[in-house]
């Protein structure tokens, strides 16, 4: 009996091994998928599940995957989520297809994970993988087994699973290309403000350099193809881009979230590439879209969003909005410049071959729109409410 393991070498994860072993009675095959997490994150699982004992681990490259067919899909869409970018919510669905797929080439008989129950991961692991492999049974130890951290420390000591030495900080901490979720241990008080320990991808605006720094980001079809006119390849321009927004203290947030479940959490994420690209990004859509289009595509976009939130990216609506999505964006090409400065971005220019913008006719210089003919359109303009307001005397 086989169960195939999502693997991260972390206390949570390597309970499960264990567990999946003792308590459950199954061989266990880990695997972990790389979306652009640090390379020592794919070293440790492998190292450790060789350790343990495990039939067989796998590293799973996902990183090219992940940044053209959904980071560049969430770029389009402009998606946030009450602020946060999503970069956690945006990598399940890739890693469960990607070990659903694995779990049945090796006939397996359980998928497992580490996710507990409170949070939202179980909710977007489960949906994909239930949805591709229907008949393969998914075992969740920590939380079918509703273990306290508490519990998993002792379990662990017992087992031999090495124990973090600091267990004042226990956060969680979830990293892939398009950025870093930092939660829980002292930050589950909304009080107390996040320590600089827990960031690794930004600096605090205070000790960002004392200048300015100017970006460039072109665009294709609506998605960045070159900053600062250098050609770049999906992965290396997403961590260009946080390399670049990092060292300028843009895109860290610290905000209370509605988790699926209905929980309130207190979360906090450094996306600077995402804060970077997706705020350029709708700098060009004012540009180019129509009022109309710009309009609808907001509440599009919010739907988008909440989609991935919800791990429902295999949802056909998700599909449709895709559809939407790309006929819009056929026309986003152009360039957008970006100012960034302690913690602060500015759109400082753009420009585009398809851009409705006019400079000729909106110059208060140019005479050819003859004011002249403005005069019946404004003054029956508000007519409803004019009427209205007469009602009234
Ligand atoms: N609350 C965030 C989300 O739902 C982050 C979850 C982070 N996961 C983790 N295992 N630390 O996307
Ligand atoms: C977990 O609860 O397992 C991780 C966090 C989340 O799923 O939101």
């Amino acid at each position: 009996k086989i169960a195939v393991l999502a693997y991260s070498g972390g206390l949570d994860t390597s309970c499960c091994l264990k567990l999946l072993e003792d308590k459950y009675d199954y061989s266990v095959v880990s695997v972990a998928v790389d979306v652009g997490q640090p390379a020592e994150d794919l070293i440790e699982p492998e190292e450790k599940a060789k350790k343990f004992g495990v039939l067989e681990h796998h590293t799973i490259d996902a990183k090219e995957e992940f940044a053209k067919d959904y980071i560049f899909r969430a770029i389009k869409a402009n998606a946030l989520y009450e602020g946060y970018p999503l970069s956690t919510a945006l990598a399940r669905p890739l890693i469960a297809v990607k070990i659903a797929e694995l779990a049945e080439s090796l006939n397996a008989s359980a998928i497992s994970h580490g996710c507990t129950g409170k949070g939202n991961d179980q909710f977007r692991f489960e949906s994909i993988m239930r949805a591709k492999t229907p008949s393969i049974e998914i075992v969740a130890p920590i939380r079918d087994l509703n273990l306290t951290r508490t519990e998993e420390i002792e379990y662990a000591r017992e087992k031999g699973i090495p124990v973090p030495v600091d267990l004042e900080k226990p956060f969680s901490i979830d990293e892939n290309l398009w950025g870093r979720s930092i939660e829980g241990g002292v930050l589950e008080d909304p009080m107390y403000e996040t320590p600089e320990e827990c960031f690794a991808w930004t600096t605090t605006p205070k000790l960002a350099k004392d200048e300015e720094e100017l970006v460039k980001i072109e665009f294709k079809e609506g998605v960045p193809v070159k900053i600062n006119d250098e050609e770049m390849e999906p992965v290396e321009l997403i961590r260009k881009a946080n390399e670049i927004a990092g060292r300028n203290a843009v895109g860290r947030v610290d905000i209370i979230e509605d988790r699926i479940l209905g929980l309130k959490s207190r979360e906090n994420y450094e996306c600077p590439g995402a804060f970077l690209l997706i705020n350029a990004h709708k700098a060009l859509e004012q540009i180019v879209l129509t009022r109309e289009e710009i309009k609808f595509k907001e509440t599009v976009d919010f739907m988008y969003a909440d989609l991935i939130y919800r791990g429902l990216w295999h949802e056909p609506l998700k599909q449709d909005l895709d559809a939407f999505i790309d006929k819009t964006q056929e026309r986003m090409n152009g360039v957008v410049k970006v100012k960034l400065y302690k913690g602060s971005l500015r759109i400082v220019g753009r420009n585009s071959s398809d851009a409705l913008y006019n400079e000729e006719m909106v110059s208060f210089e140019n005479k050819e729109m003859d004011q002249n003919e403005i005069v019946g359109m404004v003054k029956f303009h508000g007519l409803q409410a004019a009427i209205y307001e007469g009602l009234k005397k």
